[in-house]
């Protein structure tokens, strides 16, 4: 069922909130706490679907699931023995539970089936399927995507280089290599967000970590953890995006996730004149987490370049940076992103798209997508494509817009972020 959100124009965007725990940290957490021995218990976890498909396929595995009346998560694990399900193991709409999980069953007893909706059915799995065979593993694609089938069994370790900067590839590689006798090396050109290492260190895991790897020697066994999950950085972009584009705005945002690896964002917000300060600065099982407050400039943001190493770091956050390119001064440039093409929906198209039906002038490359500065925008009728970064994203440019603006398939947000609408309305003064 497809809802439709309508969005006002806002004077500013001011206020102080604190976020629902990081997608990416809430599923390793709730994986490897599904995993070890033992019982873990998570605080803020994500409330987002996305998070849920992972503890209800972990469920499916064996793993004791309960979600406790202060908020909280705990996951009781298998300790590293998990029992194959007969019925398939639902991923919804989440590439990291598909890729991520299929590491961790590869090296398992037993057949699994891993299937996803009708978005994930479509995104490229041949990213793990050509590693994991390497390994040794035995996988079947459907024409490259999901349906996946994998008949697990004894693995042996690999040094391998990813083509694609991807932590979801690299994560599935380690979960594998915890269980394969030997040492299994992921080497990345880009470095890409490192939860896993981190979460694994947690858990008692060993790594070697170099500039451009990481190794890890198997098997080893994980025990069970209690963390405290950081405030969603990606989520938080939308609204530091929002307050970036009004003079006289300031948000602060408590217990944020400022994991190097991810916060980059934040950079480029200041690339783009918004002041920016990080306070309380702290360390929660090895991720950093602060407070972060932002405010807009007042002659208006300037202009920016994302390519490179950055687009890959970025790569969450573009559809936002890139819809608010049009209010900047100087525009918003993005290159070396055609992995857009490849998420939830194909975000490059859906950005032009949406920018174009506000009546913005862009361009748009086989990469990327320049959105010159200066413009002004009108309301339109959005399609998110059932994509929640694109649906929030134009939440965002509809702030700025003159007329309201017709968000479709707004229920996507809940996929990593049910709150976004309710937490948006707070914080915008109209
Ligand atoms: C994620 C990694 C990224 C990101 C996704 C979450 C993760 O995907 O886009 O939203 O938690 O590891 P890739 O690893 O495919 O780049």
């Amino acid at each position: 069922m497809t809802e439709e959100r309508i969005i006002r124009p806002a004077k500013n965007v001011y206020g102080s909130l604190r976020l629902p725990g990081d997608k990416s940290i809430s599923h390793r957490y709730g994986m490897l706490g599904a995993f070890a021995e033992g019982t873990s218990r998570f605080t803020n976890f994500s409330t987002g679907a996305d998070c849920s498909s992972t503890l209800s396929c972990m469920e499916a595995l064996g793993a004791k699931v309960r979600r406790l009346e202060d908020g909280s998560v705990a996951v009781t694990g298998v300790g590293g023995r998990v029992t194959p399900s007969d019925a398939p193991l639902d991923c919804g709409n989440s590439g990291s539970t598909m890729r991520m999980i299929s590491g961790l069953l590869a090296p398992q007893r037993g057949s699994f089936t891993l299937v996803g909706d009708a978005s994930l059915s479509r995104r490229p799995m041949e990213r793990i399927q050509k590693p994991l065979e390497a390994m040794g593993a035995r996988l079947t694609l459907t024409q490259g995507h999901a349906p996946l089938m994998i008949v697990g069994g004894r693995l042996r370790a690999i040094d391998y280089t990813m083509p694609v900067p991807s932590a979801q590839v690299k994560t599935c590689l380690l979960l594998a290599g915890l269980q394969t006798t030997g040492t299994t090396t992921v080497r990345e050109a880009v470095r890409t967000r490192d939860h896993s290492e981190l979460a694994l260190q947690a858990f008692g895991a060993k790594l070697t970590r170099a500039a451009d790897s990481v190794s890890i020697d198997g098997p080893q066994a994980l025990h069970a953890i209690e963390a405290a999950v950081p405030g969603d950085i990606s989520s938080a972009a939308f609204f530091l995006c929002a307050a970036a584009l009004f003079a006289g705005s300031s948000l602060v945002l408590d217990s944020l996730g400022l994991n190097p690896t991810r916060a980059s964002l934040l950079d480029a917000l200041t690339a783009l004149g918004a002041r920016i300060s990080v306070l309380n600065l702290e360390e929660k099982n090895a991720e950093l987490v602060g407070t972060v407050r932002v405010s807009a400039p007042d002659e208006g943001l300037g202009s920016t370049t994302i390519d490179g190493a950055l687009a890959a770091q970025l790569i969450d956050e573009l559809p936002v940076l890139a819809a608010i390119g049009p209010y900047t001064r100087g525009g918003i440039r993005i290159r070396d992103a055609k992995e857009l093409r490849v998420k939830e929906s194909d975000r490059i198209a859906l950005v032009v798209k949406n920018l174009r039906a506000m009546g913005a002038d862009v361009t748009e490359f086989e990469d990327g997508l320049e959105a010159p500065g200066g413009q002004s925008l009108h309301g339109a009728t959005i399609d998110s494509g059932g994509d929640h970064r694109i649906a929030m994203a134009f939440s965002v440019a509809a702030l700025r817009a003159e007329g309201e603006t017709l968000i479709q398939g707004a229920e996507s947000v809940a996929i990593s972020f049910p709150e976004f609408f309710n937490l948006l309305d707070g914080i915008a003064e109209r």
